[in-house]
């Protein structure tokens, strides 16, 4: 292991006193931050780490809160979209419409915490992320428990997860629309003290609510006849979703990370875009390649780690 950091640490220099960028052929994704509600201050801690470590799944980020980048003709060039703790309504009639043909198109999706609180009337937008927001407890340190241990995104993640994080409750069970549920809170480890409004109101009224689904991550293609955000006539892409990540320590923590970057990989592992598959309609279209090994043809080093995982130190 130190021998691939030292590797790393030299490959990392080596980059650095490139004139010209070395990097070409990598799916490319675009992280959506933008707010029209409550703004997370984590927002930029996870957009630098995210770039920091894109080199472990091999891929590329950019970052934008632009709306205009909301065009079909925009959007085509990424292999996924990140909506990234984005809330309330942060696209317009346009940016959805061109949103709703890249999914049609079988680009990928990625959403992140409170990117379930965003965009709720938008019936697409919530079936392709599975479910919207209803109400979370305090943040506070919970539980919890591992459904699918053979994802790419909780591979690394121990059995019984300790978090101190946010434990989101959803106004309907995204199993409904065909999803499969990943890692679920234990409620038993939640002190679920009602806050004042709508979430007391809601727990009384519907007692379930408290009892189902606080945290969940999300996997699908979901079959078209249940509802994901692709239409009819669409070629679906792959959808993850959790409900993590409200701390700025949270996405300095590497069981996290792994978490997130294998469920980006498992997107992009659909093979549904052009990073992928030379015949797909968006995607970063320079050169196709395994997503099996991603990072194969710019690896620093060969460690036999598995590379879909993400879980490599980041110096
Ligand atoms: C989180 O990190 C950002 C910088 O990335 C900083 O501005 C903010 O104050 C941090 N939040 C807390 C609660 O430390
Ligand atoms: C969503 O629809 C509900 C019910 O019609 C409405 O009360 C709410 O204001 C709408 N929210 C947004 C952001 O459009
Ligand atoms: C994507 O391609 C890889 C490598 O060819 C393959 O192992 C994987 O099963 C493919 N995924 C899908 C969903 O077809
Ligand atoms: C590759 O893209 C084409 C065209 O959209 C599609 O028909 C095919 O199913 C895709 N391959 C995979 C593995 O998704």
């Amino acid at each position: 292991m130190a021998a691939f950091k030292l590797a790393f640490v030299l490959y990392v220099l080596g980059c650095l006193l490139c004139l010209t960028p070395v990097i070409d052929g990598k799916p490319r994704l675009l992280i959506y931050s933008a707010t029209a509600g409550f703004r997370h201050d984590s927002i930029p801690t996870a957009i630098t780490v995210l770039k920091e470590r894109a080199d472990t799944i091999s891929v590329e980020f950019d970052a934008t809160e632009d709306r205009s980048q909301f065009s079909l003709d925009k959007l085509s060039s990424y292999d996924a979209i990140v909506f990234l703790s984005t809330t309330g309504e942060v696209l317009d009639g346009g940016g959805k419409a061109a949103l709703q043909d890249y999914l049609n198109r079988g680009g990928g999706f990625v959403a992140i915490h409170s990117a379930s609180d965003s965009l709720v009337n938008t019936t697409f937008y919530t079936r392709e992320l599975g479910a919207v927001f209803d109400y979370h407890a305090d943040l506070q340190h919970f539980s919890l428990n591992v459904l699918q241990p053979d994802h790419p995104s909780t591979a690394g993640v121990p059995a019984v997860w300790q978090v101190q994080d946010e434990a989101y409750n959803f106004k309907s069970d995204p199993r409904a629309l065909g999803a499969v549920v990943l890692l679920s809170a234990d409620d038993s480890t939640i002190i679920g003290k009602p806050e004042p409004g709508s979430w007391r109101t809601a727990t009384y009224i519907d007692s379930q609510k408290i009892h189902e689904h606080h945290v969940l991550t999300k996997a699908h293609p979901i079959p078209l006849e249940k509802g994901a955000g692709v239409e009819p006539n669409g070629f679906a892409g792959r959808s993850f979703y959790t409900s993590l990540g409200h701390l700025n320590e949270t996405w300095q923590d590497d069981i996290f990370m792994s978490h997130i970057l294998g469920g980006i990989s498992w997107v992009l592992q659909g093979n549904t875009t052009l990073a992928f598959n030379s015949s797909a309609m968006v995607g970063n279209a320079q050169t196709s390649q395994d997503p099996t090994s991603p990072a194969a043809s710019d690896a620093p080093d060969n460690t036999g780690n598995p590379k879909t995982t993400g879980i490599v130190d980041h110096p």
